[in-house]
C-alpha cells in the first residue's frame, strides 16, 4: 500500500485534527510489528538518513539528580510520511531502586500534511525493536561474515539484540553474553535458547566474551564517565564493536585507535560531547552509519580493520516504525480514540 492510500486509512478512521489514537504499551505489542518489518523498516530509515533525505535535530535534553536523562527527539522522513517526536527518559537506576525499567517513554505521530496529532504511543517496545535493528542491520553491513557475536548487558535491549542479530548474520554460530547480573543472563538464555538455532555461551567475565567474539554490542546503562568494563588489551584488530549505550562500557583507548570510529548521528555525538559524555573526548568520526548503509561511504575496507560503530538512538528510526505501529493498530481496532 503507497504512503497516500495509507494516509487515506488513518483520515477515514479519525476525525482530524480532533481526535487521536493512544495506544498503551500492551497494545503497541498487539499491533504485531515483527521482527522482519522492524528491519525493513528501519533500513528505510537509515537509508533516508544516510541519504540526507530526512530531518532530525540533536536530541535536546534534561537531566534531573546527575545520572538521569530525558531526550525529545523529533524526526521528519519525508518518503515515509512519517513525523513526530519521542520523548525518552534513561534512569540507569531504576531497575535496582524501583522495581522499574531503566527505559520509559512515549511519542506523538503526526500528520505532516495538516500538523495534526494522530496518535500518543508507549515507546518502550518500539525502542527495544528498533535500537537491536539498527546494530544488526550495521553489523551485516560492517561484518558480514561474522561467526560469534558478544553481547554485554542482557535486559531488555541485550535480549532483543541476540534475536535480532541472528536475522542479519547468516553465518553465525555462537552467541557469547555476558553481564553483571547473572539472573539477568540465565534469564536472557532461558528465554532465547530454545528459540534460537545457534549456541548461547554465558560468558565467565566480560574478558570471556572481548576475547572470543568477532562482533559485538553492549547494552547496559549510559553514565557520563566511562565504566571502562572492556579494556583495550582485550580487544584486536579484525573486531566490529557496536554498542548502544555510547562510550560507557569501553575502555574509551579502543574507539580512539579505531580505524573507523562510525556512528548514527554526527550531531548527536557532538551534542553528547558538548554535554560531557566524552570526557576523554569525542574520537575522530569517519562516517555515519546511514551513510554506510546506503553505499554513501565505505564501511570495512580490509580484514585486520578495528571498527568502532556508535549508535546512540535516532528518531528518524522511531517516526518510521511507530507510524507502522500506527497503522497496525487500525487494521486490528487497538487502542481508543481521545479527543484533542
Ligand atoms: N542506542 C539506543 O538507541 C538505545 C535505546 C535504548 C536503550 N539504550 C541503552 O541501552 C542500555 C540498556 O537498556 P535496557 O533497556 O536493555 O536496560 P536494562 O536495565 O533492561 O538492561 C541493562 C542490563 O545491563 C546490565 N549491566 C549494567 N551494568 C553492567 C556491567 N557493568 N556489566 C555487565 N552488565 C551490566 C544490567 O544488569 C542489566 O541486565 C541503556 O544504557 C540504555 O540507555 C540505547
Amino acid at each position: 500500500m503507497d504512503q497516500e492510500k495509507e494516509r487515506e486509512q488513518v483520515i477515514k478512521h479519525l476525525k482530524l485534527g480532533k481526535e487521536m489514537i493512544h495506544l498503551t504499551a500492551q497494545e503497541v505489542k498487539n499491533a504485531g510489528l515483527t521482527l522482519d518489518d522492524t528491519l525493513a523498516l528501519t533500513r528505510k530509515a537509515l537509508l533516508a538518513h544516510g541519504n540526507k533525505e530526512s530531518e532530525m535535530p540533536p536530541k535536546s535534553g534534561v537531566h534531573p539528580f546527575q545520572v538521569n536523562f530525558f531526550h525529545a527527539m523529533p524526526a521528519y522522513v519525508p518518503a515515509e510520511n512519517a513525523v513526530g517526536v519521542k520523548w525518552i527518559s534513561s534512569y540507569p537506576e531504576n531497575p535496582t531502586q524501583h522495581n522499574l525499567p531503566q527505559i520509559t517513554g512515549l511519542m506523538v505521530i503526526s500528520d505532516p500534511y495538516t500538523g495534526s496529532p494522530l496518535a500518543i504511543m508507549d515507546a518502550n517496545y518500539i525502542t527495544a525493536m528498533r535500537t537491536p535493528a539498527v546494530t544488526a542491520l550495521a553489523a551485516a553491513s560492517l561484518h558480514s561474515d561474522a561467526e560469534t557475536f558478544g553481547m554485554f548487558g542482557c535486559g531488555v535491549q541485550g535480549t532483543e539484540h541476540c534475536r535480532f542479530i541472528t536475522k542479519t548474520l547468516d553465518k553465525l554460530k555462537k552467541i557469547y553474553i555476558y553481564d553483571i547480573n547473572r539472573q539477568a543472563m540465565d534469564h536472557l538464555f532461558e528465554t532465547l535458547q530454545p528459540e534460537l538455532s545457534v549456541e548461547i555461551i554465558r560468558g565467565k567475565d566480560p574478558e570471556f566474551v572481548a576475547k572470543n567474539c568477532q562482533v559485538l554490542s553492549s547494552a547496559t546503562v549510559i553514565l557520563k564517565k566511562p565504566m571502562a568494563v572492556v579494556k583495550d588489551k582485550w580487544v584486536s584488530s579484525g573486531q566490529t564493536i557496536i554498542p548502544c549505550d555510547l562510550n560507557t562500557f569501553w575502555d574509551p583507548a579502543i574507539a580512539h585507535r579505531a580505524d573507523k570510529y562510525i556512528v548514527d548521528s554526527a550531531a548527536d555525538h557532538r551534542h553528547l560531547a558538548e554535554a560531557g559524555y566524552f570526557p576523554d573526548g569525542l574520537p575522530e568520526i569517519t562516517c555515519e552509519t546511514g551513510e554506510v548503509i546506503a553505499g554513501n561511504a565505505s564501511g570495512r575496507e580490509k580484514d585486520d580493520q578495528l571498527i568502532v560503530c556508535s549508535n546512540i538512538g535516532m528518531a528518524v528510526c522511531d517516526v518510521v516504525v511507530g507510524r507502522k505501529v500506527l497503522l497496525l493498530a487500525i487494521e486490528k481496532g487497538l487502542g481508543r480514540k481521545i479527543p484533542l
